[in-house]
Order: structure tokens, then sequence, then C-alpha cells
């Protein structure tokens, strides 16, 4: 007999509802006894099939839906939900970077795979998945052909799984430094040394936005900068751009990567804390047309932006408005899933209110197609930007 899961009653309305994890509050009783990280069937309080998941009694989420039929789970089942994730990021264009799969969204609880080129890295977040590894890294070969495949399972996510971090090559060759072209830009990064995967993806359609907006000339402040990728898109259309980050090796790329295209005069950095940093540059009269906060998470739970984020997203976003010229633009952005789009419109209109500023709103967005997000699994949303218009007061 299969060991299977059985749900307390009406514990699985959340999981038909598509929603893919249950703790254990959800659990009723274990039969068969499922090794840590094996498939097991999942089934509500009448014996009925909810379907199958990852379990893992050490975890705090100990069953990670990945199926809600009796489908067998092996290396086929895994390279189908591969495809799958591909076929939807067809369509995204002007890069040879993106995210090819982004977990929960794609179906593959804890998976994730970035393409750099001829290079995938690969992400594996619980004690479920790592047990396919090797049937991963096979279906990708035969998938994608890549040069080499890097692994870096080194998030703190993993700790609660029981996991060590885990990061290294996988498969093939990997070049490091390798390169990331985003419209016409070349940037040089690492898989080895920077941050995530080696590259923000994730702000690729707002770069693009903001590089459409830039006049010739323009002054552009870029606010936790990593290795310049804002800074050299707005360089790219004629602007002068300062790069703000705490990272010494980013801001080394950043150099780098100015010089590279072409845009060495355009971009000078900045090393240290973003909010001294900013306060340096108002004590200079510095002001710029443009300022682009792209802070880290900095919460994981809703509690931590009561008890200080706010008021540290307050701060930046007053120092940003007072750094803006009238007229000026700021780019005002969270990638913690705790931090709500109204809490960043609250941070933006509380700061207005200091700098006696009127905001026009000129757009929201949010993550881009190739990190998809389910509508019943808030967790999946969790970059999302406000863009808005300094105007005078008399306005
Ligand atoms: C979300 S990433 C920025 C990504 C970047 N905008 C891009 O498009 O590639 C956040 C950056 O903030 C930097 N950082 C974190 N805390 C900081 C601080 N207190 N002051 C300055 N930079 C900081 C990190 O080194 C990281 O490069």
């Amino acid at each position: 007999m299969r060991p299977s899961v059985i749900l307390k009653p009406y514990a699985e309305r959340k999981l038909r509802n598509f929603y893919p994890w249950a703790f254990h509050d959800d659990i009723a009783e274990v039969r068969g006894d499922p090794e840590p990280g094996a498939v097991v069937l999942v089934r509500d309080a009448s014996g009925t099939l909810v379907g199958q998941a990852f379990y893992n009694p050490g975890a705090s989420i100990p069953l990670r839906m990945l199926t809600r039929s009796e489908e067998r789970i092996d290396a086929g089942w895994f390279r189908r939900r591969l495809m799958e994730a591909a076929l939807r990021r067809q369509g995204i264009h002007g890069t040879n970077a993106m995210r090819l799969v982004h977990g929960e969204a794609d179906g593959l609880p804890g998976l994730i795979v970035d393409r750099y080129g001829e290079v995938l890295v690969v992400q594996i977040r619980n004690l479920g998945m790592e047990r396919w590894r090797e049937s991963l890294v096979e279906a990708l070969r035969a998938l994608f052909a890549p040069r080499g495949i890097y692994e870096r399972s080194d998030v703190e996510a993993r700790e609660d799984e029981g996991l060590e971090p885990r990061v290294g090559p996988l498969w093939g060759e990997v070049p490091d430094p390798l390169e990331v072209v985003e419209d016409g830009l070349v940037f040089e990064t690492s898989v080895v040394r920077g941050q995530k995967t080696g590259f923000y993806l994730d702000q690729r359609d707002n770069r693009r936005r903001l590089r459409g907006w830039i006049r010739p000339g323009d002054q552009v402040l870029d606010v936790y900068g990593y290795i310049g990728a804002f800074a050299l898109h707005a360089a790219a259309a004629g602007a002068m751009a300062v790069v703000i980050d705490k990272d010494p090796w980013a801001l080394g790329q950043v150099e780098r990567n100015a010089a590279r295209n072409g845009l060495a005069e355009r971009v000078t950095v900045r090393l240290g804390d973003a909010l001294e940093m900013m306060e340096a540059l108002l004590a200079e009269e510095r002001r710029f047309d443009w300022v682009v906060l792209d802070p880290p998470a900095m919460v994981k739970r809703r509690m931590e932006w009561e008890r200080g984020v706010r008021r540290r997203f307050v701060d930046m976003a007053r120092l940003a408005l007072r750094l803006l010229k009238e007229g000026g633009g700021l780019f005002f952005s969270s990638c913690a899933y705790p931090i709500r789009l109204e809490d960043l419109i609250e941070a933006a209109r509380l700061a207005a209110s200091d700098v006696g500023c009127r905001l026009l709103v000129r757009d929201v967005t949010y993550q881009p197609p190739d990190h998809p997000w389910v509508l019943q699994i808030p967790e999946t949303l969790y970059l999302k930007t406000l863009i808005v218009e300094k105007q005078s007061a008399a306005d």
C-alpha cells in the first residue's frame, strides 16, 4: 500500500481550492510510514483522494502538493512539467536570460531554474525536490541542451527542511563570469559570486520602462543598484547615472559593465548604506530626474514590517523625493511578499506629505511573465513597483 496522509475534516478545502501547502495542524494521520521527502497520497477524512504531495514531517510545511490526480510521479512527470514551464515562456525576447521555472507557480514546488544563455542555474528549496536532482538534471539536459548546469541552493528556506546549502556545478561547463544580454546591453555577472542566481531577472520590464522615459542628459540615481542594470539602461538612453550599493563586488561589476558597453563616462558608483549615501547626495545638493529604489526583501513576516521596516521605507521614500527635481520620477519597489502595494502607496504618501509634493501615479507594475503567480497562492506575488512623478506643491 502506498504511503498516505489523511487530512483533518475540512482541511482539504484549501488544497482543493488550489492552495499548495498543508501544515501540521491540517494532518489527522500518516499511514504506511513514508520516508521524509517521499511522494505521498493525500486523502480527505472520508478517504477520497485530494492529490499527491511531497512529505517532510520535519519541516514547518509538511505537505507540498504536486498534483490533484493519481498519475504516476516519475522522471517523465518532472520532464513534462519542465516542458510546460518552458512553453509558457515563449515570446519573452530581447534577452538571453530568463526564469524558466518559478516553483509552485509552475507546479514544481521549491524548484527554481534560471537560464543565462547556454547555462542553467538550479535552486532546490525542499527535501522532496532534493530527491529528484538527478532526474531534473537529465531532463534539463534533454530539453534545453545547455553547456552547463550550476546549483545555487544556498537559501535560508533549506534549513527548515533539514538541508545544508549546496552550491557548485551539476553538469558540464559553467563559465565564470558569464554574460547576460538585455536589449543590446551586455552584463557580465557570476552565477558563483553573484546574488540570487546571478542577476535580478525580475526587474527586466521596469528597466525597459525607465529606458523608454529617459531624455538625453537626465540625471538618474539607482539606489540598491546591484550590478547597475537600471543605471546602464538609463545611460544607454543618454542619462548620467549614479549607482549606490553596499556590495563592493557588485559595484566593481557596474564599472566593468559600464566600460564594456561604452558607458564608463556616464556611470559612477557610491559604496555604502543606501540611506546614508542618499543623505550625502542631498548634502552635496545633487538633484535627479529619476530615482530607483529597489531594496532587498528586508522582511519575511508581516510583523517585521510593522516593527520598523515600514519606517525605513518612509525614510527612503522621503530622501528619494527630496533628491528628485520637480517633474522627476520615482520607481519604488518591494520584492517581499508580506509588503503589499498598499504599503508602498502609504509609505510614499507619508513621505510626500513631509516633503510637500503631489504624487502622480505613472504606473503600477508586478513581476514579469517569466515569474508568474497563482491567484490562489498569495505568496507567489512578491514583486510590486509603484512609479510616481513628483509634482510641485502648486500643482
Ligand atoms: C533587489 S537587489 C537590486 C537589484 C537591481 N536593482 C537590479 O535591477 O539588478 C538589492 C540590492 O541592495 C543591496 N543592498 C542591501 N542592503 C543595502 C543597504 N543597506 N545599502 C545599500 N545597498 C544595499 C544589495 O547588495 C543588492 O545589490
